[in-house]
């Protein structure tokens, strides 16, 4: 029987990169999932399947704490899983991502923390500044504060959000540029958007020459992470230095060229030979 790889929130295009094996798509908002006797299946409402391989591509969704359940389950099965669960459990949470990247050394953005009702207020620095809200990606839950006025207004809803809160300064920033690793290969993209979010109603891409820190960081970040893939978000500010905002463990695709994908799926390929 040929091996079966869930794809999870993933692109349509996968089934051609793994012509050997079965290729079931499932939403991780939809799926269950039971480990027994070290078989992993995955559980929707048309089947019940038993999986070899996992390729893990969830991007922009609601947080739940369920999903860190499955990431330990994936872990526990010891299912090829690209990223490995294990990367993609150290990075799940935004705080604990932003942890392990100061743990290796990389520059990270100043930030403060403050959890507990009100507790942002004790935070707040002379605007402009951002603040960001809980474990969201694709640009939710983030505010640029431009005045005492809008902070006011701001850390009223952060009230009603009931999670942790993040304060940085904002940086007037030359470029924003994401610099993506797949092993030892890397690129770069330089993104601007309509607003202070570059990623946000994105008007301008492209893919620029890596520049050599960017790598260096990169790298760093890929391999303290044990990761086969990450994208660190950088900003170049306008004295031309770089300032690290994130990293992320499951980075979209689109933009960049073409060849990342066989380059991704031979991670897994790999993973599943051993
Ligand atoms: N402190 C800041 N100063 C200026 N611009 C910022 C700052 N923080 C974020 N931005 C802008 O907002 C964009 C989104 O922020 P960030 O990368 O932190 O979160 P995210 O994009 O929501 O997360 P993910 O990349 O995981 O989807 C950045 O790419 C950058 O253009
Ligand atoms: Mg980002």
């Amino acid at each position: 029987m040929r091996p079966t790889i869930a794809v999870i929130n993933g692109e349509q295009y996968w089934q051609s990169y793994f012509p050997d094996c079965e290729v079931i798509s499932q939403r991780l908002q939809d799926a269950s999932w039971v480990l027994r006797d070290g078989e992993l299946w995955c559980i929707s409402r048309e089947a019940g399947t038993r999986i070899d391989g996992v390729f893990w591509r969830v991007g922009a969704i609601r947080p739940d704490p369920r999903h860190r359940t499955v990431l330990d389950v994936l872990r526990l099965s010891g299912v090829p899983c690209v990223n490995p669960a294990s990367t993609l459990a150290r990075c799940q949470d935004r705080l604990s991502m932003l942890a392990e990247l100061r743990g290796a050394g990389l520059p990270v953005i100043h930030f403060d923390v403050a959890l507990g009702d009100d507790m942002v207020r004790r935070i707040a620095r002379p605007a402009p500044f951002v603040v960001k809200v809980g474990n969201h990606h694709g640009g939710y839950g983030k505010a640029l504060v431009r005045s005492e006025d809008e902070w006011f207004e701001v850390a009223d809803l952060l009230f009603a959000a009931n999670d942790y809160a993040v304060v940085e300064p904002y940086i007037d920033y030359r470029r924003d540029v994401r610099c993506l690793a797949i092993r030892d290969r890397f690129w770069a993209m330089s993104r601007a958007g309509a607003g202070w979010k570059a990623n946000v109603q994105t008007r301008k891409h492209q893919v620029i020459d890596p520049p050599e820190e960017l790598v260096g960081y990169t790298r760093r970040a890929r391999e303290h992470l044990g990761a086969d893939i990450v994208a660190l978000d950088f900003l170049e500010t306008q004295g031309g230095d770089y300032i690290l905002l994130e990293c992320n463990d499951t980075p979209g695709l689109s933009g960049f060229p073409e060849a990342l994908r066989e380059e991704l799926a031979e991670c897994l390929r790999e993973r599943m030979r051993r």
